[in-house]
């Protein structure tokens, strides 16, 4: 979900924005923000903005800049690479100087694509000059909005005398103070409607508000009722209180999640309290936070075990894992099914993805929490316990919850180690109906060459044997088309592990003598 909304300076977009990204829980994108920290460093540089010859220097800066919003209580905070400028980038000074800046087309390109990154997997309201025509035409609502000037000029020297025109019809302010603003109201309008790159223009199917009239919650309000998923959105996200249209953090900005993870993790976040980095935190708490959440020491521990289990099981059982990129794609979560011959099994994917920044949360039975130790060992691996013969909703729910939020699940159907082919392979439910609850994509992972590292009988697992792992692609469950859910899941279930079977003789074809 993109809603867009443009307007001149002044027209109530920057409130109307934030009254939606709080009530839709959508992510909130002030663009204009973006280019007045770009002003801002490009004057703290040095430079004279108003210097073509500048130009490129300015680009350079623009392009090195690492934008960033943090949500707080009185509004949205402002980081330019690490730099609080939420102050700074709102000075009469800055409020001049972005106009020459925002004109460079390479700025614009620089900023169009940090916008287009931070709304790739997150519902967003963005507000600008031109989100509509340039940086989200396909945006699902489009919002041109206006206001007469005397009117945008009298909300302006409200907020800078400290007072809140939308909140307070009658509030006013100083004329000489009003009047200076309305010249430069007039001068920006003049600049951003006029300028070569991305001028200030209604898309072709913006819908125009005027807002001179209107309260923000009446804006809100004709905003919302313009498209039905929003309209779900701001229902889903319960009623508003009597000022929490106006004001207030919206979801937190400038970080790529998926949209419905955002949402539950927003959800989530409200039940769980937070881990505690010095005091005990329960197990339950490891299974329930993302593992980017644990105290530093537990992250620490767990590099420490990737490294050294890492390290070690390259050199005795070398192992190398084809299409990895398939199973490391940041931002979603995949549902992850393999075989299982050995121990060995978790450690290669666990290791692959977390050289490239995914958490992999593997799927554990309840009965390897034999004690204290192992219960805490498993916790701090990011295992989640399942129990099995029962329909144990709460891995399921945990399962749902880590997927949503772009972490894999790492799964083994088959529960115990296979040790031969004859052995019939019991299918352990529940991985299907994970991945249809959080939308997932289900990934088949097959592992050949580790089953006998340790024949039967034998102690001591034999040494320096190769192992191969391989991954496919996601499986598309779409020609199944099976009425009735459970009957679907199952037949789900099914094709995954046909899938992975599938992958298994291909590698064992591949590398003969492996099992
Ligand atoms: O919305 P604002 O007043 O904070 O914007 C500051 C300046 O940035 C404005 O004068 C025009 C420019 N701008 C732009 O060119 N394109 C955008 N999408 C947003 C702002």
């Amino acid at each position: 979900m993109i809603v867009a909304i443009d307007g001149p300076a002044g027209s109530g977009k920057s409130t109307v924005a934030k009254a939606i990204a709080k009530r839709c829980g959508l992510t909130l994108l002030d663009t204009g923000a973006m280019y007045r920290s770009c002003a801002l460093l490009g004057v703290q540089a040095g430079l004279d903005v108003y210097d073509p010859a500048n130009a490129d220097a300015i680009v350079a800066i623009a392009r090195a800049a690492e934008i960033s919003f943090e949500q707080r209580d009185e509004g949205q905070g402002v980081f330019a690479n690490r730099q609080d400028v939420t102050a700074q980038i709102r000075t009469p000074e800055i409020d001049i100087a972005v106009s020459p800046v925002s004109a460079i087309a390479g700025v614009r390109e620089a900023m169009v694509a940090q916008q287009r990154a931070i709304a790739e997997n997150c519902n967003v309201v963005a507000e600008g000059r031109d989100i509509g025509t340039v940086v989200f035409p396909n945006a699902d609502v489009k919002v041109f909005l206006t206001a007469d000037p005397q009117a945008r000029a009298l909300r302006r020297a409200v907020q800078r005398a400290g007072g809140d025109a939308a909140k307070d019809k009658d509030a006013t302010a100083d004329q000489a103070s009003i009047d200076e603003i309305l010249a430069d109201i007039k001068r920006r309008d003049e600049y951003d409607s006029t300028r070569e790159v991305a001028p200030l223009k209604p898309a072709e199917d913006a819908v125009h508000i005027d807002s001179s009239m209107l309260s923000i919650d009446e804006v809100v309000e004709k905003i919302l009722s313009l498209d039905e998923g929003l309209k779900a959105l701001d229902a889903q996200n319960g009623p508003l209180d009597a000022t929490s249209g106006i004001e207030g953090p919206a979801k937190p900005s400038g970080r790529a999640r998926p949209a419905k993870a955002e949402r539950n993790a927003g959800k989530e976040e409200r039940t769980l309290e937070r881990m505690r980095p010095f005091a005990r935190n329960s197990f339950d708490d490891y299974y329930d936070h993302p593992m980017s959440d644990y105290p530093l020491f537990a992250k620490a521990f767990y590099a420490f075990v990737i490294i050294v289990v890492g390290v070690v099981t390259k050199l005795l059982w070398p192992w190398s894992v084809e299409g990895v990129d398939k199973l490391a794609d940041k931002g979603k979560g995949r549902m992850i099914v393999m075989n299982h011959v050995s121990a060995l099994d978790p450690i290669p994917v666990v290791i692959s993805c977390w050289m490239r920044g995914i958490s992999v949360r593997p799927i554990f039975k309840s009965e390897f929490n034999l004690n204290t130790l192992t219960t805490w060992f498993f916790s701090r691996v990011g295992g989640i316990p399942v129990n099995r013969g029962t329909a144990d909703m709460k891995a399921v729910r945990r399962a749902k919850a880590a997927l949503e939020r772009g972490e894999n699940i790492l799964i083994f159907p088959e529960g115990t180690r296979i040790k031969s082919d004859d052995e019939p392979a019991k299918i352990h439910g529940g991985f299907a109906l994970m991945a249809q609850l959080a939308k997932a994509p289900v990934v088949p992972v097959a592992i050949v060459g580790a089953r006998d590292l340790r024949p039967k009988g034998a102690f001591i697992p034999r040494l320096f044997k190769r192992v191969y792992i391989k991954a496919g692609d996601a499986i598309s469950f779409d020609s199944l088309n099976i009425k009735g859910k459970k009957q679907q899941v199952r037949a789900m279930e099914e094709l995954a592990m046909k899938k992975v079977a599938e992958l298994r003789d291909h590698l064992r074809a591949k590398y003969p003598g492996k099992m």
